[in-house]
């Protein structure tokens, strides 16, 4: 068999989005240069990968098999770039970084740092929700996770390295703004802007509801902190985010922290990966300026 590397990297990327389409897109190949690619996997191989049974595209018997074998012949080949990379030392390599779209705010300020001292290290940051970020971390797809709280059904090596408090906001001409102590109860009658599901913000507010017996008369749902300040600034309603999303708004007076009994919800902020991860020296650089650096 006369196989390369290329045509499994295409072969992997097919079968995992089960598209031609969707592979080219993600290999920016050219659709006809993926399937030709694919062709000449199965004319070595001898026999079809794929069948197309309507619509769609599926992996024959033949197909698995040399999936199977693809994705570890794959995963050594990264392992072994890993591997020297980090003997080159911490001053090159990759560095896959996830974080949850909330992290963004701190994050963003503590790169340029950690960048001006490795020059060298190329970083992939990949900003998404939690949902997404456990995609990720499961699928051993990328180096480092920065998220709220732990998944507790994958192994993960997880160290805490700063607070995540979680604060009501308010625009500053809301009734409750001027209020020294709101209970509670008073928010159930407010409306709340809240993030998506599979956001690990929605996640503690609504495990704080569950806790509080609490049930909101009316909510709206966005999917980025920004629209959700925007809209409580405009006075659609309140909600609860991470404090550090807000900073900038409370020092303009453009938004401010409500002060509700029993909170701040307090949660942390983890540097996270798989339990058997193999660091890197760029990783294991990037994990120690995190826990020494954020705060
Ligand atoms: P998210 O943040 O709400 O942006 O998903 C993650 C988290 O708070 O766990």
């Amino acid at each position: 068999m006369h196989i390369t590397m290329r045509q499994l990297q295409v072969f992997e990327s097919v079968s995992r989005h089960l598209s031609f389409t969707r592979a080219s897109d993600e290999l920016h190949l050219t659709q006809p240069a993926v399937s030709m690619q694919v062709k000449q996997l199965e004319a070595s191989v001898g026999l079809p990968l794929f069948e197309q049974i309507g619509k769609k595209i599926h992996l024959t018997d033949a197909g698995r098999l040399m999936l199977e074998h693809s994705l570890s012949i794959l995963s050594q080949l990264k392992e072994a770039e890993q591997q020297i990379n980090d003997l080159k030392g911490i001053e090159g390599g990759h560095l896959k970084i996830t974080i949850a779209t909330t992290v963004n705010y701190f994050v963003s300020k503590l790169l340029p740092d950690f960048c001006r001292q490795h020059p060298k290290i190329r970083i992939t940051l990949d900003v998404t929700n939690r949902k997404a970020l456990l995609k990720q971390l499961e699928a051993n797809e990328t180096d480092i996770v920065l998220m709220g709280q732990p998944p507790p059904d994958i192994d993960v090596i997880a160290e805490p390295f700063m607070e995540n408090p979680l604060v009501v906001i308010a625009s500053p001409n809301h009734p409750l703004a001027a209020r020294k102590k709101i209970s509670l109860k008073t928010l159930t009658d407010e409306t709340f802007i809240m993030r998506e599901t599979g956001s690990g913000t929605r996640n503690a507010m609504e495990r704080f509801f569950a806790e509080h017996g609490m049930v909101t008369s009316s909510s709206v749902e966005m999917t980025s902190n920004e629209a959700i300040k925007q809209s409580v600034q405009a006075g659609l309603g309140l909600a609860i985010i991470s404090a550090h999303t807000a900073e900038l708004e409370f020092a303009a007076k453009r938004l401010v922290q409500l002060k509700v009994q029993n909170f701040p919800i307090r949660r942390n902020w983890y540097i996270t990966h798989r339990t058997g991860k193999f660091l890197s020296g760029a990783a294991q650089a990037f994990k120690s300026y995190i826990i020494q650096n954020a705060h």
